[in-house]
């Protein structure tokens, strides 16, 4: 899919919804903030969340005391949802809107996170396109927390056809050098009380 038409729809959502009218929406972003702990992410490490969206993930980064937060998404909507929501505190991230497919990092990040981005690339060439931007933007060392929905997980999202994954599938599409550290299941509840199966896979690059 083309940059400009994704956009339209991720706009689209993010200006006709409120942050908690979308089934991705979670109070606490619990899985991703204890795989972050288990890392051992220092307070200066630099962190991106990549397709963060509205989410609250870097408001509880933020709280933690974490000083070098980026949040990278399509939709200037969501981030500016994300900053009306922390006020004062938004001054505290960086907030860039790119698509991850052809953004051009201009530094480097000790921890990727991404929940519920990558999945929506379907094509060969767009994954691989964000896989470029993630070794030039992940330091060797680094770590990559990939939330995606699981192989019994959902087949579309936001009416958008997904990739589903379990961790072998994603270490091989992810490539050479990224070591799996760890995967573990989670059974996300919508606003609306239904569920969808993600998992979460932390890959280290090793080279
Ligand atoms: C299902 S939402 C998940 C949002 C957030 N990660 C969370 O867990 O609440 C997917 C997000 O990815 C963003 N997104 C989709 N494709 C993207 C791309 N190619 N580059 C950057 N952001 C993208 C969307 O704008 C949206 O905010």
């Amino acid at each position: 899919m083309a940059t400009e038409n994704r956009q339209t729809h991720w706009e689209n959502v993010y200006t006709s919804k409120d942050e908690n009218e979308v089934s991705w929406f979670q109070e606490s972003p619990a899985p991703s903030l204890a795989l972050i702990a288990e890392i051992g992410t220092a307070p200066t490490s630099g962190i991106i969340d990549i397709g963060g969206g509205a989410s609250r993930l870097v408001d509880h980064l933020i709280e933690q005391g974490f000083l070098d937060i980026t949040v990278l998404d399509l939709s200037a909507a969501a981030l500016d949802a994300a900053k009306a929501r922390l006020g004062e505190r938004a001054s505290r991230a960086h907030w860039l809107v790119a698509d991850a497919t052809n953004w051009q990092p201009s530094r480097s990040y000790d921890v990727w996170h991404d929940r519920a981005a990558f999945h929506f690339l379907t094509e060969a060439r767009d994954q691989e396109a964000y896989i470029a931007r993630l070794r030039q933007a992940l330091k060797i060392g680094g770590h990559a927390i990939m939330a995606t929905f699981a192989l019994d997980g959902p087949e579309k999202c936001s009416g958008l056809p997904v990739q589903r994954y379990d961790a072998a599938r994603l270490g091989q599409t992810l490539g050479a050098g990224f070591e799996l550290k760890r995967s573990e299941r989670n059974d996300h509840a919508t606003p609306w009380g239904s569920h969808q199966l993600f998992q979460f896979s932390v890959f280290q690059r090793v080279e």
